[in-house]
Formats: structure tokens, sequence, C-alpha cells
């Protein structure tokens, strides 16, 4: 069955280059719908609680350190196809790796800051929204 909803946040490297503007346009041009949307900061035990799937990989300090760091914008998207659409449209995880024209691939600086996060399965993006969002502001 298509997929409706992903979770995305764009993260602290790209709300503080002044890319959030941009990366918004771009998330809308491809056809996806804002249903829920959010600027905020994670607490470290906060960073680390959503990303507790990867406490046991070697970057998870690093990860949680940063993404505690400075501001996000967490967002929930609607469109067909939204967890494999929303990942294409943001690139490998490596931006030295993704296709030309994907948002990581403009607006990332390195796999650490790679400009955006976007769920990769249905059961996570429903978790990941509703980290940040209430069930009023998901329904
Ligand atoms: P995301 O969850 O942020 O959308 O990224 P992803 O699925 O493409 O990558 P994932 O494997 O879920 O990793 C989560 C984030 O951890 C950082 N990372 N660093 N230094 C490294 O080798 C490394 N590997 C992953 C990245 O910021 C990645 O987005
Ligand atoms: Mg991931």
């Amino acid at each position: 069955m298509s997929t409706k909803r992903t979770f995305t946040m764009i993260k602290p490297d790209a709300t503080g280059a002044g890319y959030t503007g941009k990366i918004i346009d771009r998330i809308i041009n491809a056809g996806f719908t804002i249903k829920a949307m959010k600027w905020t900061q994670l607490s470290i035990d906060d960073a680390k609680s959503f990303y507790h799937v990867h406490s046991e990989r070697p970057f998870f300090d690093d990860l949680t350190k940063y993404m505690s760091s400075a501001p996000i914008v967490a967002a929930i998207l609607e469109k067909d196809n939204a967890v494999s659409d929303f990942r294409s449209l943001i690139g490998a995880t490596d931006p030295s790796q993704a296709a030309p024209g994907t948002i990581r691939a403009d607006f990332a600086e390195s796999i650490s800051a790679n400009a955006i996060h976007g769920s990769d399965s249905d059961e996570n993006a429903a978790i990941e929204g509703s980290f940040y969002f209430s069930a009023r502001e998901l329904a």
C-alpha cells in the first residue's frame, strides 16, 4: 500500500545556514503537504531518546550532541508514497554520494551535518511524528 505520511527534521546545520525557507520550498514543490510543523530545540536527553535505535552505533554520541546543539524544524508531511518519495528527494546520507538536485546534495555539509532527516519506514514515521506532535496536532 502506498504510504501517506512521513516525518522530517531540518537539522542544525541547515537552520543555522539560513536554508530553512529554501528547503521547505523544495518540499512543497515536490508535492508534499505540510500537516504539522514546529521550530524547536532538542535537549541532549531528547536527542538520545529520539535516536535510541542508533545507541550502539559508533556515531551515536556525536549525532546526539550535534542534533541538540541548535534549533531544528520538525514536520509531518503527506503525499502518496511519502516515505520513499521523501528519501528520494533528500538523497543519500553522505552528501558527497547524494544525487544532483537532492536536498542533501545542495544544502548538506557532511555525513554528520547532512541538512535533513527523513523517516525510513511507515512505522518509524508514526513513532517519530508522535515524539514531537500531540494527537490533536497529528489529526
Ligand atoms: P536520517 O535518519 O537523518 O534521515 O539519515 P539516514 O537514514 O540517511 O541515516 P541513518 O543511518 O539513519 O543515520 C542517522 C544519522 O546519523 C548520522 N550518521 N553519521 N559518521 C557516520 O558514519 C554517520 N552515519 C550516520 C547522519 O547524520 C545520519 O543522518
Ligand atoms: Mg535514518
